[in-house]
């Protein structure tokens, strides 16, 4: 009984997590979705406030940051398989940049269905809400989710990652003591392992150490900058661009399979997670701001890169 019941756990792990193109990858963890969302969330103004609200479901009390985490939950259900390349890009091993035309496309090579594509479509669903006239074909709350998740995803430098080794996730390493992998690392690890070193494991504490640094602290003059964007496509094509860079830079640099990551991995990635979480929350708080407060993202045409 206990064996067939071991198999059976086998087997359902295996259909999650087999049978689509990657195995078993989650995102930037529910931790680091949650704080992107709610430094955005604290950074909207009233209007924005206010759409955000009327779209999501009574039960989270008008809490952005409770939700977006979903779409991470429902990837692998039938439904919404169509969803699952959406979380990541897979750029040529080694390259080391991003080209829109070339990387945004799903393993099947149907185009934009990359994270970058998901941005684009998603800001575009929820432009039309304002106008009250909101396509009914497009589920309005759904995009909303789907934006705040994947303007997270976008900025985790590993979701920009190489094709071959699946975006570090198989690259298989020991984290301290126990296994990991070099996505994981980046995925959750090292937010972990700050929030038990230095805030007695407690991620509210954390994340209001990144607002603290965000109004009144080592980015306090960056906010502007990063918060630049004249349309969204080029804008998307820069968070990848960032990604990618800081994937080769700091990610994959000097990391084998095998290895063990400790103390001097950690000190010299920490700044960087935490200034991905931040500059997620901060153009995510950017795009919302402008989609629902009427001033149009759109370009007059796509900037091919
Ligand atoms: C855009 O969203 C629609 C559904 O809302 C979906 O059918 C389409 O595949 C999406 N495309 C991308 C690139 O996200
Ligand atoms: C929109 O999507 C949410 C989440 O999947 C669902 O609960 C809700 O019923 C949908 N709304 C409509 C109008 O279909
Ligand atoms: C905030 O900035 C201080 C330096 O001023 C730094 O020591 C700390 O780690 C930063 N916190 C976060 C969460 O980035
Ligand atoms: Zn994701």
């Amino acid at each position: 009984m206990l064996f067939l019941r071991g198999i059976s756990a086998y087997f359902v792990a295996f259909l999650v997590c087999g049978v689509v193109y990657e195995p078993c990858v989650l995102a930037w963890s529910k931790e680091g979705h949650a704080m992107t969302c709610k430094i955005a969330q604290d950074l909207l103004e009233p209007e924005a406030q206010h759409s955000v609200q009327m779209l999501l479901p009574d039960y989270v009390k008008g809490d952005l940051s409770a939700l977006c985490v979903w779409p991470d939950q429902v990837r692998h259900w039938y439904r919404y398989r169509w969803t699952s390349p959406l979380h990541f890009i897979d750029t040529p091993d080694r390259a080391c940049n991003f080209k829109y035309q070339r990387d945004c496309h799903d393993p099947k090579g149907v185009k934009d269905m990359c994270v970058a594509g998901a941005i684009r479509n998603f800001t575009d669903q929820l432009s039309h809400y304002h106008h009250g006239t909101s396509d009914r074909r497009y589920n309005m709350t759904e995009a909303l989710l789907f934006l705040s998740h994947f303007m997270g995803d976008i900025h985790q430098p590993m979701h920009v990652g190489f094709t071959s080794d699946e975006g570090g996730n198989t690259v298989d390493l020991r984290w301290f003591r126990h296994k990991s992998n070099l996505h994981h690392v980046w995925d959750r690890e090292i937010i972990l392992t700050a929030a038990a070193d230095y805030y007695g494991k407690d991620i509210n504490l954390l994340q209001q150490d990144i607002q603290g640094n965000l109004t009144d602290g080592i980015w306090s003059s960056d906010l502007a900058s990063w918060r630049e964007c004249s349309g969204i496509s080029s804008c998307v094509n820069k968070y990848a661009a960032e990604s990618i860079d800081l994937a080769c830079k700091w990610g994959y640099k000097d990391v084998e399979s095998g290895d063990t990551l400790s103390d001097d991995y950690f000190n010299s990635r920490l700044p960087i997670v935490m200034k991905r979480i931040a500059q997620g929350g901060v153009r995510l708080a950017m795009v919302l701001n402008r989609v629902f407060g009427g001033h149009s993202l759109h370009e007059d045409s796509v900037v091919p890169i």
